[in-house]
C-alpha cells in the first residue's frame, strides 16, 4: 500500500494587514501568551499590535519575550513552564524560525507537564492535545508556520534537535508581508535562502510527489525573481510579498516531502559553528546540489525546464550577489577544525534520509570536506 500524507495547518491566511485578523479569528477566550523573540517584533510594533487585538477580544494577554536566534531545549522549557504558570489556553508564535519554534515546542509540551527535555528522550510521549497555537511569522524563510517540527538546540549535547508530532502544526498561520518589511538585509539574505534551500531539497527529496514539487516549482520561481530586490531594497512590497508567499509554498512543500544533505549536515555546522541556519545552508546549497547531481540529472533538467534556469548557477550567482561566501571558512575560522565533532553529531534519521544520494559517514565526511 501506497500512501501518500499531505499534512498541512487549518486555516492560512495570507496579505498585506492580516495581524488584524487577531482580533475576529475563532481563537478560544484566553489567558493567552505571545511567544516571541529580541526587540524586532517590538521595533516594528507587531508586538504591540498583536496583544491590542487580542486585549480587545477581552483577553488576558501575557508575553514571553526574549527567545533566543537558534532557541535552545532550556529557553522552549522555560517557556512550556510559563504557559503553565498562567494557565494559558492559547500560544501566538510572533517572529522568525526561533520565535515560532519556541511557541510550538511550549504549546505541544505545557499540557503533559513534562519538560521538553523528556519528550526529546522519549521518556514521555506528546500524547495531549497541544494548546491552540497560531503562528505569525516576521521573516520569510522559516516555514515553520507550516511545520510539524519545533527545532531546538540541545546546548548541552551541542545537537540541533527536532521535536515531531503531527498535532504541533499550527491551527492558524497569519502571513503579513508588512511583518517582514523591517527586516535588514542580511536577515533577508539568510532567511530567504533558507526558504530556496527548503524548495530545492523538497523538489529533489525522495518523499517528493506531484503536489510537493509543484509547490518547490513556484516557490524557486518567485525566490530568484525576488530575493535580490528584497536585499538590495527592503522598502519593495512587491519582492517581500513574493518572498513571504514563497517561504509559506516552501514550507507546504517539505513539511510534506521531506529535505536533503543540505539540512541533515547543515543543521549539526550550525549548532558547532554558532553561524545562523539560513547562512549556513546558502552556504551549503550549491556543494550538495553539485554532490547530488549525478543521483538527479533528470529531476535538474525537469526543473530547469519549468524555471528557465540552471539551479546550481542560479544559486552561485545569488551568493555572490549577497556577498554569502563559498564555505563555511569564510564565516567561521576554525570550522575545518570542527570537522570530527560535526561528524559525530551528524543524524541519519532526519532530513538526510531523502537525500537523493544515500548518506554514510563516508559520503558525508567527503562532502564535509569540500564545505568546510
Ligand atoms: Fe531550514
Amino acid at each position: 500500500m501506497s500512501v501518500v500524507n499531505f499534512l498541512f495547518p487549518s486555516v492560512v491566511r495570507f496579505g498585506e494587514g492580516c495581524l488584524s485578523l487577531l482580533e475576529k479569528e475563532n481563537i478560544p477566550k484566553g489567558p493567552g501568551v505571545i511567544i516571541t523573540g529580541g526587540k524586532s517584533a517590538k521595533k516594528s510594533k507587531a508586538l504591540g499590535r498583536a496583544v491590542s487585538y487580542l486585549e480587545k477580544r477581552g483577553d488576558k494577554v501575557y508575553v514571553f519575550d526574549g527567545v533566543e536566534p537558534e532557541v535552545s531545549v532550556e529557553t522552549a522549557d522555560k517557556a512550556s513552564e510559563y504557559c503553565r504558570k498562567i494557565k494559558a489556553v492559547y500560544v501566538i508564535g510572533l517572529g522568525g524560525g526561533s520565535a515560532l519554534d519556541c511557541a510550538k515546542a511550549a504549546a505541544g509540551c505545557a499540557p503533559g507537564g513534562c519538560g521538553v527535555t523528556q519528550y526529546l528522550e522519549d521518556k514521555a510521549k506528546l500524547n495531549k492535545p497541544p494548546l491552540y497555537f497560531a503562528a505569525v511569522p516576521t521573516t520569510a524563510g522559516t516555514g515553520s508556520e507550516c511545520t510539524k517540527n519545533a527545532v531546538l538546540t540541545w546546548t548541552a549535547r551541542k545537537v540541533k534537535i527536532s521535536l515531531r508530532g503531527d498535532s504541533l502544526v499550527p491551527r492558524l498561520v497569519l502571513a503579513d508581508p508588512e511583518l517582514t518589511y523591517s527586516m535588514p538585509p542580511d536577515i533577508t539574505s539568510w532567511t530567504g535562502m533558507d526558504a530556496l534551500t527548503h524548495a530545492v531539497e523538497s523538489y529533489f527529496s525522495s518523499g517528493a510527489n506531484e503536489t510537493t514539487k509543484a509547490l518547490s516549482v513556484c516557490a524557486i520561481k518567485l525566490i530568484q525573481e525576488n530575493i535580490v530586490k528584497a536585499y538590495k531594497n527592503g522598502g519593495d512590497k512587491t519582492a517581500r510579498r513574493s518572498m513571504l508567499l514563497a517561504s509559506v509554498n516552501a514550507g507546504f512543500a517539505f513539511a510534506n516531502a521531506g529535505l536533503g544533505a543540505v539540512h541533515g549536515l547543515g543543521h549539526p555546522v550550525g549548532a558547532i559553528c554558532k553561524i545562523p541556519h539560513g547562512l549556513v545552508n546558502a552556504i551549503m546549497l550549491p556543494h550538495v546540489l553539485k554532490y547530488n547531481k549525478k543521483a538527479c540529472l533528470k529531476e535538474m533538467k525537469a526543473l530547469e525546464k519549468e524555471t528557465g534556469n540552471d539551479i546550481i548557477d542560479t544559486v552561485l550567482k545569488m551568493n555572490k550577489q549577497m556577498k554569502i561566501p563559498g564555505k563555511i571558512s569564510g564565516v567561521c575560522g576554525n570550522a575545518k577544525a570542527m570537522a570530527g565533532l560535526i561528524l559525530s553529531t551528524t543524524a541519519y534519521s532526519g532530513s538526510m534520509q531523502y537525500n537523493p544520494v544515500k548518506m554514510d559517514a563516508g559520503k558525508t565526511e567527503k562532502l564535509l570536506k569540500r564545505v568546510l
